[in-house]
């Protein structure tokens, strides 16, 4: 008789899940539909502080000025020592606060060194982006192994020894925001740019890990995170590409993408593509047989050429 109760208790709790599942999924999707017409507030920045590496050109150095002008702190990291400092100088002239540090976050020693030096002169960051990244544009035979090490030490290494350094800050306070720069070729696939594609989509796979042990540990939902999917921007990281219909892939200003960025920063989105319509786009493109993938990749011909050293 006790046996047969625990049955009947079992099944009812079941039908129980899953009624409460199928109503949590109506619920969820009228909210996630709500938000697609009228948007998450704003956040405000004031008065934080971000470390933005590769902060001396392009994507980053907007972040960091514009940033800036929302009130927030900016610590810029960049390997070229010149350029940083421009973006720290080009900062304090419109009277924002910056530090600048030479970094190679491709080596976890410089990182924690700069680590440990901006701890003591600035004190914890509340947000971390981490956008250096470099783009070689050859065919796959033409990499050797050396250069596809490097490609992985700056592109992706370095998002685990920043990670590495400030996570524990962001969990012993309990909050802190995590961006990490993607590129569309971490969701799809482009030729001439196999290793960047490779490290780019072990970006979406190093945040989408985070994000699920974050989610599962209930300590941290002050713990942001965001993952940006850029198409092309002009910053001279693509040196040569087409695109057959521009008004359909259009080429984003490094101003206009930190701007997006910023945005999704502010909203807490935990994507942000570039153009934002890229993200519809991307979903759509997913479910679609390959040979359509295929088609439809021919047709819109966005190609990155073949780097030729001059
Ligand atoms: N520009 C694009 O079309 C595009 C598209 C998709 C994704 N992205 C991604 O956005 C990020 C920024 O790209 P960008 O176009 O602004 O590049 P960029 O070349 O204009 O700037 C990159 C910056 O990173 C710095 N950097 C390079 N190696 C470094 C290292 N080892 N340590 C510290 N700093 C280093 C460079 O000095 C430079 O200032 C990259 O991660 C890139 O992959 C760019």
């Amino acid at each position: 008789m006790i046996a047969l109760l625990m049955i009947i208790y079992q099944w009812a709790l079941t039908i129980f899940d899953l009624v409460h599942f199928v109503f949590l999924v109506g619920w969820l999707y009228l909210v996630a539909i709500f938000r697609l017409f009228v948007p998450n507030q704003k956040k405000s920045l004031s008065g934080q502080v971000a470390m933005v590496t590769g902060a001396g050109h392009g994507i980053g150095k907007e972040l960091a000025l514009q940033l800036s002008r929302l009130g927030v702190k900016v610590v810029c990291c960049d390997i070229n020592e010149a350029w940083n400092q421009n973006t720290v100088e080009a900062i304090k002239a419109e009277a924002g606060v910056a530090w600048g540090y030479k970094c190679d976050v491709s080596s976890a020693s410089c990182v924690h060194d700069v680590s440990s030096m901006i701890r003591k002169e600035v004190g914890d960051i509340d947000i971390l982006i981490n956008n250096a990244g470099i783009m070689p544009c050859k065919s796959f035979l033409q990499h050797s192994a050396q250069d596809v090490e490097k490609l992985f030490a700056i592109n992706v290494m370095s998002h685990f020894h920043t990670l590495r350094e400030w996570l524990p800050v962001f969990m012993s306070r309990g909050d802190g925001h995590i961006v990490a720069l993607s590129s569309i070729a971490g969701l799809m696939g482009t030729s001439n740019l196999v290793p960047y594609c490779a490290t780019k989509h072990a970006i979406r796979g190093l945040m989408e890990g985070l994000k699920e042990e974050l989610r599962f540990d209930n300590r941290y939902p002050g713990i942001k995170l965001t993952t940006v999917h850029p198409f092309v921007v002009e910053t001279g990281l693509a040196k040569s590409y087409r695109i057959r219909f521009p008004l359909f892939n259009p080429v984003t200003t490094p101003a206009d993408a930190a701007s997006i960025i910023i945005d999704g920063i502010q909203r807490e989105h935990y994507v942000v593509s570039i153009p934002k319509k890229d993200f519809y786009f991307l979903k759509l493109f997913s479910v679609l047989p390959l040979s359509i993938q295929h088609a439809l990749s021919d047709l819109l011909e966005a190609e990155v050429d073949e780097e030729t050293d001059s």
